[in-house]
């Protein structure tokens, strides 16, 4: 100890454990509460930040996201999504060396408990979002995109998937081709023994083919597992000389790069859509996607769908009731459901004509726009006043990034941004309507396909969990 003072960060939780020995093995105290509350969470902040194996493979985790950094395009976003991220060690080791204006990081746990902790850790980095997931079960019912992310980061969180196989899929499919998977895995399970050896989640499920006793892996099973589940390109870095050797290491691997991003979600991935649903394409260029939108949420259970044009109803409250109601014909499925909730959603665009040359400029020309954009959504809130009270009343408003976020965002178009602070004045005044903002980065070069990615994104996003209230942006790989 004298000579190795970091190892209290290892001895302290251990022992408080340990004192207590007798009466978790009474069952009269529980392991897991005693590692979290009070002070216990600070001493397992402090073993993940500051054990010696912890901090050096922290390290070794961060000189490879330099590498990762600086060969990524100086244009191009960067999104990473930490898995099992607890206590914040492995994320406090890699946020310095990422590049604040295009990184995008989503911390996550399976376990609320540790966001709070993390946002106050964090609070100097603005590029972080706080959210649960969990690695045992689907991401997009979870609001996680498929193909969404081009990192992602665990430490010592991968083998907490249950069903490891399954979940290293799941983590596959959450990255863009050629996704890096950057993780730091404990193997020995005797260094972790006196701290989580009496949580049942040590112990690894009888008769699974990938764990000895414990949880965790082996080193050596490692680069099979991840070949086997997506993730054909490794290299596995660690101590190979001591007696530790085996006990940890840092695995960086990829997905292949040509890897189909999944162009139509499969049923199970995608929750169930309800009620009616209006897709309103705000000029003719916009028209696949509101129609490839439109199809999609109609195979995945909406009780009627319409893909419509702007210019039908324009500025006329009375017209847009008749979309609502869906009065005209043209709907698609009609499943019965039509006293059920109604989704408005409308898709920005550029102009159909472009601006006849004027001495007004192109500044008088984006005031035309904003203000013919707000003149089509009071029509859509009035029209929402005429139609009978229904379970739920929603505008979804997206638009092309617009600038209107913070960085990574680029301002596509500048325009829209003007859009998402009507939206805001609206849901103020008109209560019962619930608006949503998507800022939803096209998939270039526009084709067919690129199209159909584009509203398989867009439909995650707007069948991702009520909960998600906050302006949402989207992105293509
Ligand atoms: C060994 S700890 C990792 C510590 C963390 N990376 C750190 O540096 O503080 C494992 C983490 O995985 C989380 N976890 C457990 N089961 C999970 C699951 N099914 N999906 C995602 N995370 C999970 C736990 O809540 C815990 O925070």
């Amino acid at each position: 100890m004298e000579g190795q003072p970091a190892w209290i960060s290892h001895i302290a939780p251990g022992a408080h454990l340990m004192r207590n020995l007798p009466a978790i093995l009474d069952g009269e105290r529980d392991p897991l509460q005693m590692l979290l509350d009070g002070g216990a969470a600070e001493q397992l902040r402090r073993f993940y930040d500051l054990h010696p194996v912890c901090r050096f493979h922290n390290r070794v985790a961060r000189a490879l996201l330099e590498q990762i950094v600086a060969a990524w395009p100086a244009d191009r976003p960067l999104r990473i999504l930490e898995v099992g991220a607890g206590t914040g060690g492995l994320t406090a080791a890699l946020l310095p060396v990422l590049p604040p204006e295009r990184a995008r990081y989503t911390f996550t746990d399976v376990s609320a408990f540790f966001l709070d902790g993390a946002q106050q850790r964090f609070t100097g980095y603005d590029f972080l979002d706080y959210r649960t997931f969990d690695l045992d079960a689907d991401p997009a019912p979870q609001g996680f995109t498929p193909g969404g992310y081009d990192l992602l980061v665990a430490g010592n969180a991968l083998h907490t998937g249950t069903e490891i196989r399954a979940a290293l899929r799941r983590a596959a499919a959450l990255l863009a081709p050629g996704g890096h998977l950057l993780a730091f895995e404990y193997h020995a399970p005797t260094m972790l023994l006196p701290l989580f050896g009496t949580l049942d989640s040590f112990w690894a499920a009888a008769g699974d083919p990938d764990r000895d006793a414990a949880v965790m892996i082996d080193r050596e099973r490692w680069p099979a597992l991840l070949r086997d589940c997506g993730f054909p390109d490794l290299v596995q870095t660690g101590d190979d000389r001591g007696p530790a050797a085996a006990d940890a290491s840092v695995l960086l691997a990829r997905t292949a790069a040509d890897a189909a991003p999944a162009a139509e979600p499969s049923p199970e991935a995608v929750p169930s859509a309800r009620g009616r649903h209006v897709v309103v394409a705000e000029t003719t260029g916009e028209l696949p996607l509101a129609r490839a939108t439109a199809a999609l949420l109609d195979r995945h259970g909406a009780a009627a769908v319409r893909a419509a044009h702007a210019a039908q109803a324009g500025t006329d409250p009375a017209l847009w009731e008749a979309l609502l109601r869906g009065d005209d014909d043209g709907d698609h499925g009609d499943h019965g459901d039509h006293g059920g909730p109604v989704t408005v959603t409308l898709l920005l665009g550029d102009p159909d004509t472009p601006p006849a040359a004027s001495g007004d400029g192109p500044g008088a020309q984006a005031v035309e726009q904003t203000v013919r954009r707000a003149a089509i959504l009071r029509a859509i809130a009035l029209a929402y006043r005429r139609i009978p009270e229904r379970t739920g009343r929603s505008l979804v408003l997206v638009t092309r990034p617009s600038g209107a976020l913070p960085a990574p965002e680029r301002p596509v178009a500048p325009t829209d941004a003007a859009v998402w602070g009507l939206v805001r004045t609206l849901a103020n005044e008109h209560t019962t309507v619930d608006t949503r903002r998507i800022s939803l980065e096209r998939t270039t070069p526009a084709a067919d396909a690129a199209v159909a990615a584009d509203a398989h994104r867009l439909v995650l996003e707007l069948l991702a969990p009520a909960a998600r209230t906050a302006p949402r942006r989207t992105r293509s790989p």
